[in-house]
């Protein structure tokens, strides 16, 4: 096995953590001796040991003179664990190598400084790219103070939103409704406007799957007294103002990601702002029709967007859509 393949297995690593370890990053390790991997490690939750420490530890005394691939730079301060830095150093390890270089003012270049002087060699970049892409949202994060914000609608072939009885609740298929709960298990927050409340009443919890947890829940605007989302396990916040302040407040939190489920007003807020970073749309076979709600709404101009994938999910198109930096 190459370098890259026990990076590789790290970054499989690391997805173990995917939606549990705000406001920390998802982090893979591997401890490599003789070419065979011994040990590996994954950061749980933030205030738990992070991933460098858990392979570790798993290695136990295997660790002296072995290898550790580790998807982003070992950290070097305390927060609220120790430095991994001293934790690779007191466990003998010979070589480092890792994948991202952390953007963290409290890390960024200072780890792997802290290694090389305690005589570690370190090799920096391996599958780079593929490691970064594991931690875009947190590198937003981290480096704007504001989350990363996915937003997720379902419309028809003709733009529609829902239909002049404002029912929504059909557009999408089964199975891509299904793939929305595993979106909601995975972001840190789900948010919706208050029209949204008043006409559907969803619940916005995660459901059908195993160990899944609730989202926070951020309703834009008044909660109508009885709404369901309110009697659901976890915490419902009601929020207002401009949409910047609203994220930032959510960063404040904690909150690293948001998933924005609709409706046309907020969609439509968030896209003219500019600020989102993900469109994830659900087209179905069928047509509303002129008299149903339009999708967005009102744009005052164009919006020049990348579409980035497309796959089908049941009988739906998912589009998998990014912004166009200029
Ligand atoms: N197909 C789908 O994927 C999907 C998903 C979601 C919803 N829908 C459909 O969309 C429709 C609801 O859309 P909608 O446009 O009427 O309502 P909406 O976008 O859900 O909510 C709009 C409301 O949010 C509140 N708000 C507070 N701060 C805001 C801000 N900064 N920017 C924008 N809004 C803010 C305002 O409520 P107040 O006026 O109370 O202050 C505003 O009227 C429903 O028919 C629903 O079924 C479809």
């Amino acid at each position: 096995m190459t370098g890259e393949d026990f990076m590789r297995l790290a970054l499989a690593e690391a997805e173990k953590g995917r939606g549990r370890t705000h406001p920390n990053p998802t982090v893979g390790a591997v401890v490599v001796r003789g070419g065979r991997v011994i040990s590996r490690g994954h950061h749980e939750k933030a205030g738990l040991p992070h991933a460098e420490v858990n392979a570790l530890r798993a290695a136990g005394r295997s660790a002296r003179g072995a290898d550790l691939y580790v998807t982003l730079e070992p950290c070097n301060h305390s927060g609220r664990t120790p430095p991994c830095t001293e934790a690779l150093i007191a466990a003998g390890v010979r070589r480092v190598f890792f994948g991202s270089a952390d953007p963290n003012p409290l890390v960024d270049g200072h780890g792997a400084r802290r290694l090389r002087r305690a005589g570690v060699e370190v090799h920096a970049g391996i599958l780079r790219a593929q490691c970064d892409a594991s931690n875009e949202p947190w590198f937003k994060f981290i480096t704007t103070g504001l989350p990363w914000v996915v937003l997720k609608a379902a419309i028809t072939l003709d733009g529609k939103l829902s239909a002049r009885t404002g029912d929504s609740k059909w557009i999408s298929s089964e199975p891509s409704r299904r793939l929305v709960h595993h979106w909601r298990n995975e972001l840190d927050a789900v948010l919706v406007g208050a029209g949204t409340v008043r006409a559907d009443n969803p619940r916005l919890t995660v459901r059908g799957i195993r160990g899944g947890r609730n989202p926070l829940r951020v309703v834009l605007g008044a909660i109508p007294a009885g709404a369901l989302l309110t009697r659901q396990p976890g915490e419902t916040l009601a929020e207002g103002g401009p949409l910047r302040q609203v994220l930032r407040r959510l960063a404040r939190r904690g909150i690293t990601t948001v998933l924005v489920e609709g409706g046309a007003t907020v969609h439509g807020a968030f896209l003219r702002a500019r600020l989102w970073d993900e469109l994830r749309l659900f087209v179905a076979p069928k047509i509303f029709g002129a008299d149903a709600m339009s999708w967005a709404g009102f744009m005052g101009r164009p919006l020049e967007l990348r579409l980035r994938a497309l796959e089908r999910v049941g009988s739906d198109a998912l589009l998998w859509v990014r912004p166009v930096r200029t």
